[in-house]
């Protein structure tokens, strides 16, 4: 039996398809090619089999799945694809919710067709929008701020209803913020524009290949007055699908959980991090707020430590550590 990662030339998806190889899993990738680089296949195929299927194909061509279907005896699904820039999102509303709905009702309609009763969906803390209570439970309020984190909810609500009438089983993980890299450095976070997420400035800035960080605000009402976020392992992310894979819905059709750390680091509290993981010093000016981020985001995870046994386990270190390892690697052109 195979599992079919989609978007699994990504960031969270090719560390998840090496997790899942590791565990002993047979793995089809599916990846339209659209916010990956090619060279990730050859990263993967080193770091799990020489022949493993990547596939180049649309998740929203419903026609395609099927006939991906055909071709291999899938049980699961795990389903990364999606645009997934919050600021990009305001501009491309329609593409968005084209290409994220389409592919995740085509993947629903397709398991259901097929009898693949496990679909994982990567989902996303941009549900929340902004959040009252911390740290934020899986009972918080969804509200979305943005035409992309209103994507996400709606394809969790799609598979919520879907699940609900049919033998398919979706489990619906929310990710914190991830950041780091698989330990040999050979994949990473590397999308097809330069990453403005913060580690990715940070790291750039440590290399020398941006001149200073912008601080977006430093008057929240925080420790330090900077924006609180929690940044959790992407290999802590990748091993949270494989156990939502084979965890035990019991009497449930669908269920959500939070993957994170459950810490929450200031934006200083990071940089402070990153110059002790790459020994560089990491300039930074502060200006003002960026529209639409929140103040602080931190999770608790305990329902995914009660009902998977998951919990994260690799610290902040270790995840600019990797991070730090991988984009030297990619600077210095070995990767
Ligand atoms: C973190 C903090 C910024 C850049 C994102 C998006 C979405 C999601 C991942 C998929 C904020 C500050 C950032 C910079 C800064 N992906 N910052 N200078 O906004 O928490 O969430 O998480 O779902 O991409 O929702 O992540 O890394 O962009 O920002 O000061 O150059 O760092 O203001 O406080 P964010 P982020």
């Amino acid at each position: 039996m195979t599992t079919l990662v989609v978007g699994g030339a990504g960031y969270v998806g090719s560390h998840t398809v090496v997790a899942l190889h590791a565990a002993g899993r047979d793995v089809v990738v599916l990846d339209d090619f659209s916010n990956a680089r090619s060279d990730v296949v050859g990263e993967l195929r080193t770091l799990t089999a020489p022949n493993l299927a990547v596939i180049e194909g649309d998740a929203t061509d419903r026609a395609a799945v099927r006939r991906l279907c055909d071709e291999h005896d899938f049980d699961s699904i795990v389903h990364f694809a999606a645009c997934k820039s919050v600021p990009e999102s305001f501009s491309e509303p329609l593409r968005y919710y084209r290409n994220n709905l389409l592919s995740t009702l085509n993947l629903a309609e397709v398991a259901i067709e097929r009898g693949i009763d496990r679909l994982v969906f990567s989902s996303s803390a941009v549900v929340y929008g902004m959040p009252e209570q911390l740290p934020v439970t899986e009972e918080t309020p969804p509200a979305p701020q943005s035409p992309y984190g209103t994507t996400k909810l709606i394809c969790e609500r799609i598979l919520a209803d879907a699940s609900a009438c049919s033998a398919l089983r979706a489990v619906i993980l929310r990710y914190f913020n991830p950041v780091g890299a698989h330990a040999s450095g050979r994949i990473g976070e590397q999308p097809i524009e330069a990453g403005q997420n913060l580690v990715p400035v940070v790291m750039r800035v440590a290399l020398g290949s941006a001149d200073r960080l912008q601080v977006f605000g430093d008057d929240y009402g925080t420790r330090d007055g900077t924006a609180v976020r929690d940044f959790v392992h992407v290999m802590d992310l990748a091993e949270g699908h494989l156990v939502a894979l084979e965890a035990d819905l019991g009497t449930q059709s669908s269920c959500v959980f939070n993957l994170g750390t459950g810490i929450g680091t200031t934006v200083l509290e990071l940089i402070e991090a990153a110059e002790a993981a790459t020994g560089r010093r990491i300039r930074y000016e502060v200006v003002g707020r960026r529209p639409g981020d929140i103040a602080e985001s931190w999770a608790d995870c305990s329902r995914a430590a009660d009902e998977m046994g998951w919990r994260a386990r690799r610290g902040l270190p270790q995840m600019l550590a990797d991070h730090w390892h991988f984009v030297n690697r990619c600077a210095d052109g070995s990767a």
